[in-house]
């Protein structure tokens, strides 16, 4: 049989996606909703309104749709896995129960108490006693500390003040910020773990479940992982941190508890799951759960599977994942992220982009573009992804600079250091 898929997503993990997708022998046709001008290329771009769920099922009915697959958290987060599920349709991402592992960090840390999951120790703290939040960190009186809004919050939720003052200023934000007041209705506050970041994706059916890859972000503007945090500068996979020995701890102590742990109490988790670690001394540890795949590391996993996407996930939906074989090529992936000068603060769009048919060898992955008139336009902060391989990470990372010098926009910017980290181990 073959299949009518819809993409549901902009960014540049929706470009990866649809790439790897539209790839598929099983493949009848591809439409992305809403799409950007890298995926009209492995598809359709329709413009639908997402988040009217309605609006989509008509959509699907109308064209026949077998399959949707779900690239962002905040679909999830609302339930529409749920909403086509009770329409019989088959959706690749997890129901709203499973996807509160990332849309709400105090459900994430309880179910790791109960399955004993390493983490950071932890306490949370209503709104309405801040006073509360503010005299436990100062009794603890360990700095860095670090405050979580326990909503989804782009990226913006998580502070990580030095000293008791900041803490207090941080605090006061918190109460009177009107953007952050929702997602900080409820606030937890962890212990500061010490440690390199990387993470681990694993795909399940609900019961089964295996590693798809891992990576390392770069979630900070600056070069040397300074600056304010962004959606992500950058990624590698796999990364040298997470060694043979980290992984097996990682499947055993993390996924596997996890997966299973969900099961056992009636959410079983199909999807993608994300897990971000610190790798500590002690080891590995759940800094987050993400519902999705992120982005910009979807960007550098999926071009070195070499099993067909669209088989894994059909797999996946009818829970057969268990049975299915998912292989990867050897090679090192880089991407580096062109972002608008200014982003993740304020910044110009509107602005061309060129250079982008040099482009020889290495994956554009769009991102925050525009069409018009056949020229591409700057739509967005961040704009593009460039995707070099290596048969190393050093070699990676040469190749994609290489490609990256090649695509030019007004007041592009870059991370000049995007893999260094790596090349430490
Ligand atoms: P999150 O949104 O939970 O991923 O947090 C954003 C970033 O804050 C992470 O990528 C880490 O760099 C940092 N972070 C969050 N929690 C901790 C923690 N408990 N210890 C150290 N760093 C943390
Ligand atoms: N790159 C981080 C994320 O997707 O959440």
């Amino acid at each position: 049989m073959k299949y009518k898929v819809l993409l549901i997503g902009s960014g540049g993990r929706e470009h990866a996606l649809a790439w790897a997708i539209s790839k598929s022998p099983k493949l009848e046709k591809l439409y992305i909703a809403p799409g950007n001008p890298g995926t009209a290329a492995c598809g359709e771009n329709v413009d639908l309104n997402t988040s009217d769920f309605e609006v989509v099922w008509e959509f699907i009915q109308e064209n026949h749709i077998n399959l949707t697959v779900v690239g962002p958290e905040q679909p999830l987060v609302d339930g529409i896995a749920n909403f086509l599920e009770t329409k019989g349709h088959l959706v690749f991402g997890p129901k709203l129960q499973a996807a509160m592992l990332e849309g709400s960090k105090e459900f994430a840390k309880e179910f790791m108490q109960r399955h004993n999951i390493p983490t950071a120790a932890y306490r949370v703290f209503d709104q309405d006693n801040f006073d509360g939040a503010a005299e436990y960190i100062k009794e603890q009186n360990k700095y860095p500390v670090v405050l979580k809004a326990d909503g989804l919050a782009g990226g913006k939720g998580v502070f990580i003040p030095e000293s008791e003052a900041e803490a207090m200023e941080v605090l006061d934000e918190l109460r009177n910020n009107d953007s952050l007041k929702d997602a900080a209705s409820r606030l937890v506050i962890e212990e500061f773990m010490v440690g390199e970041e990387a993470s681990v994706f694993a795909i399940s059916d609900g019961d089964s479940w295996k590693v798809i890859g891992n990576a390392q972000d770069h979630k900070r503007i600056g070069e040397g992982d300074t600056g304010l945090n962004t959606g992500g500068m950058g990624a590698y996979s796999p990364a040298p941190v997470v060694t043979d020995e980290i992984l097996r701890r990682v499947e055993e102590e993390i996924i596997e508890p996890t997966i299973s742990g969900m099961r056992e109490e009636g959410n079983p988790y199909a999807g993608i799951l994300y897990c971000g670690l610190m790798i500590t001394a002690e080891g590995p540890k759940v800094v987050e759960y993400n519902c999705r795949f992120g982005d910009p590391e979807c960007q550098v996993i999926l071009p070195r599977m070499k099993t067909d996407l669209l088989d894994v996930i059909i797999a996946c939906t009818h829970g057969k994942l268990g049975k299915t074989e998912i292989q990867f090529d050897d090679d090192v992936r880089c991407t580096v992220v062109l972002a608008s000068g200014g982003y993740p603060e304020s910044y110009e769009k509107g602005k061309e982009i060129t250079g982008l048919d040099e482009v020889e060898n290495a994956i554009v992955f769009h991102a925050g573009t525009k069409e018009v008139d056949g020229k591409i336009y700057t739509n967005g902060g961040r704009v593009l992804n460039i995707v070099g391989s290596g048969s190393d990470l050093k070699s990676a990372i040469e190749n994609t600079y290489a490609e990256v010098k090649k695509v030019h926009f007004e007041k592009a910017y870059y991370r000049n250091d995007i893999g260094a980290k790596g090349l430490e181990h």
